[in-house]
Order: structure tokens, then C-alpha cells, then sequence
């Protein structure tokens, strides 16, 4: 018997998308075209965002021959809705959204999706004064609470609006890519240096009931207080393929992980985090990098007179510099291993400092050699002897 293909469907991934769109903002419209469903006078539908009484909606414009409809749904209702249309009215819809076009063709045997550059670059008019909607919602979520994110109403705290938008953030990025992987591809997520868990909790939740998929999702840890404490709230929440390790993200035996993530995960436990996913060849990589002392030292205690002694005579400016070229390093060493590799800020510096994340993806399993030649006259340039993850990949 031919092995069943739990992988998303089209319709699946198409619909997703929308949902990801209009929780990161940039949803534009939808038009649904090329009707093929009983009611013959519905020629096309159009979709746009609208804030009604303080709520955001989809606002649907079914075209009839002689008039126009209108029906506005939550969310969750437009997306079961569209879901519908798409299986029995319609053959096309077009997801327009500021930073990609998305068209789903089910005119063939296989329905299709082809992604293109965005037409639209501007937000949906309504999105300034729209409410955020969001891939973890507040309320109703008993680890958000127990971890103090909410209080027992379901409200975001003031302590815990940073964390709470940054998981958010974090899991808005990973939602297409995690979409995209196919059930045999995504069968253990690590996040190493989970701390309290915050964003360990909010990628099994989504990947669990959103995602549906049966993911084993731990979180590695050396303070033994924090694990245990997480161990239990994950097991009031009833997230049971959820857990907590304890121990080094270098002692961790990560074998057959195919996500490794880690938010703010310290000065080199960053790069054995980053080590661990390449030793592995783990698909995804996705990394908030924390503090930059190790590359910082180096170029502090390298005194040679160069081009850019104007600059690092200033501590700042140091302390800058060592961030940008420990990240641009880890992706250089990412990129011979064979992924292609993005940086870019996540969330506003106005919820943390540490807003960078690297996302790596697995392109190739051939090395680059080409990437460590420009690592060495990098490293030349600014006085670095040795990167900590070039030790810890073994290069
Ligand atoms: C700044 S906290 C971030 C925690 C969490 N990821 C978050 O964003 O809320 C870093 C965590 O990584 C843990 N950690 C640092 N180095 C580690 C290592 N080498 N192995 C395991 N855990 C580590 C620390 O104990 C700490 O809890």
C-alpha cells in the first residue's frame, strides 16, 4: 500500500498564508474568480480587511449578475468560509499582501500555487487602525498565564507585552516555513536555551492545534528549575508532545531534529545552538542571537592600527560592530554549510535590543568553500583569531 501523504494541501497552504498575512499585517486583499458552483449568477468575490465595532473582520463582496452582496466574518469564520469557496465555487483566488502575490489554480488535475513578487506594496487601508490579530492569541491559553504573560482574565500583562509580541513575531516567521515542511520533515523541534519557555510553549501550541501536525517540540535547558517548572505547566496545558530538557545545548543529543530555534540564547550557546543544527542537517535554523562578548574580546584585545580605529576607539561602536560581525559570520558559516541564510530585525528595538534573527534554510548538502575564504579575510580585517562557532562545527 502507497504511504498515506499527511503533507498540507494546497488549499491547505493557501489558506494559511491569508491567516499569516492578516496576523503580521500585511494582508492587502482576495479575490476569488473563475466560478464553477451551482449558484450561476456569482461571478467573483472580492475580500478586504474592515474594523467593525473595534473588531477586524473580512469584509466579503460576492459579485452577483445584477448586484452586489456583502457578508463580513471574524478570522476564523473567513477562513472556513473561504475554505468552502475554494472546494466548491471557485477555481482561482489571488492573496495579494504587501510582501508576496499568491495564487491558488485548482483549473487542473492538481490544484497549483505560484508565488510572485507583490503588486500591492501598500497595507490594506484599514490596517493602521485595525487590532492586531494574532498567530497566539492572549486569552484562553493556560500556559500564557501560568508563565505570567497574562493575567487570569487573559489579558497581556505589562511585564510580559515584550515577550509576548516577540513570541508572536517569532512564530509569524516560522509559520510559512514550518507550512511549507512536509510531515516526514518535521518531526522534532528543538529550542535550545529555553529559559522559562515562552517561546517553546508558543511553537508547540501553534504547531499542535494550529498546524495539526504530531511534532516532538523540547526545549533545552540548564537551570533544572526552570525545566521542571516548565515540564509541569506543559502538562496542565495538555500539550503532550511538548517537554523540557535538562542540560548544555552542547551535551544535547539533537539527532533527528529537523527545526532548531533559539531566542536569546547567550554569547556562544548561540553558536552550539547553530552547531547542533548544522551536525544534525536540520532543514530550518532560526536564531535570535543575545549578547556578542566573544567576538568582542577579540577585537578589543587585537591592537592593531587599522582602517577602522576611528571607529573602535568608542565603546559603543565596538560593542555594534562585534554584533553585526558575529551574526554576518554565523550566516557566512551557515551559508558553507549549505543554507541560504536571511538577517534581519524581527521585531521594533523598541521591545528589545536583541531584535536580529537569523533564518537559515537547508539549499544544499555540498559545502561552500568559497564562504570560508571569506570568513578568513574577514576575520583579517577586523583582528579576530578564531570564531566560536568555527570550533564548534569543527572547522
Ligand atoms: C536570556 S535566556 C532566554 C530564554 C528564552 N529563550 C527566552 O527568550 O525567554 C537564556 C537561557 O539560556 C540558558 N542557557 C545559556 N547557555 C546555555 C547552554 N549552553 N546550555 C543550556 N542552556 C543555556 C540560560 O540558562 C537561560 O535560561
Amino acid at each position: 500500500m502507497a504511504p498515506m501523504d499527511s503533507s498540507p494541501s494546497k488549499l491547505d497552504q493557501f489558506l494559511a498564508a491569508i491567516e499569516a498575512s492578516v496576523a503580521d499585517g500585511s494582508f492587502v486583499r482576495l479575490a476569488l474568480r473563475l466560478p464553477f458552483g451551482t449558484d450561476e449568477t456569482l461571478k467573483s468575490i472580492d475580500v478586504k480587511p474592515a474594523t467593525i465595532r473595534g473588531e477586524l473582520k473580512l469584509s466579503f463582496t460576492a459579485h452577483h449578475q445584477t448586484r452586489d452582496l456583502v457578508q463580513n466574518h471574524p478570522l476564523a469564520g473567513a477562513i472556513g468560509q473561504l475554505r468552502k469557496l475554494l472546494s466548491h465555487d471557485f477555481r482561482q483566488g489571488f492573496l495579494f499582501a504587501t510582501d508576496h502575490d499568491l495564487q491558488f489554480d485548482a483549473q487542473g488535475k492538481l490544484p497549483r500555487l505560484k508565488r510572485m513578487p507583490a503588486t500591492s506594496k501598500a497595507p490594506a487601508s484599514l490596517a493602521h487602525d485595525r487590532a492586531k490579530a494574532r498567530l497566539i492569541p492572549a486569552a484562553g491559553q493556560s500556559y500564557l498565564t501560568e508563565l505570567g504573560i497574562t493575567d487570569d482574565a487573559g489579558k497581556v500583562t505589562k511585564s510580559g507585552g515584550d515577550k509576548f509580541r516577540q513570541i508572536n513575531r517569532y512564530v509569524e516567521i516560522l509559520a510559512p516555513l514550518l507550512m511549507a515542511m512536509p510531515a516526514g520533515k518535521l518531526r522534532r523541534i528543538l529550542d535550545m536555551g529555553a529559559g522559562k519557555g515562552y517561546l517553546t510553549f508558543a511553537v508547540a501550541d501553534y504547531v499542535a492545534n494550529t498546524l495539526g501536525r504530531e511534532t516532538e517540540v523540547v526545549g533545552v535547558e540548564f537551570r533544572q528549575d526552570l525545566v521542571d517548572l516548565c515540564n509541569d505547566i506543559a502538562g496542565k496545558a495538555g500539550l503532550a508532545r511538548l517537554s523540557f530538557a535538562s542540560g548544555t545545548i552542547g551535551d544535547y543529543d539533537a539527532s533527528g531534529a529537523d527545526v532548531l530555534i533559539a531566542l536569546h540564547a547567550c554569547d556562544t550557546a548561540t553558536d552550539d545552538a547553530i552547531a547542533k543544527g548544522i551536525a544534525v542537517g536540520a532543514g530550518l535554523i532560526v536564531v535570535a542571537p543575545c549578547c556578542h562578548k566573544q567576538i568582542r574580546r577579540e577585537m578589543e584585545s587585537c591592537n592593531m592600527p587599522g582602517p577602522l580605529d576611528f571607529v573602535l576607539k568608542h565603546g559603543i561602536f565596538v560593542e555594534r560592530q562585534a554584533e553585526m560581525v558575529t551574526d554576518a559570520m554565523r550566516a557566512m558559516i551557515l551559508e558553507h554549510f549549505g543554507y541560504s541564510t536571511r538577517v534581519f530585525e524581527f521585531v521594533s528595538d523598541v521591545h528589545t535590543p536583541k531584535n536580529v534573527l537569523i533564518v537559515a534554510e537547508k539549499a544544499r548538502s555540498s559545502r561552500d568553500p568559497a564562504q570560508l575564504e571569506k570568513l578568513q579575510a574577514a576575520k583579517a580585517f577586523f583582528g579576530i583569531r578564531r570564531h566560536y562557532l568555527e570550533g564548534a562545527t569543527g572547522l
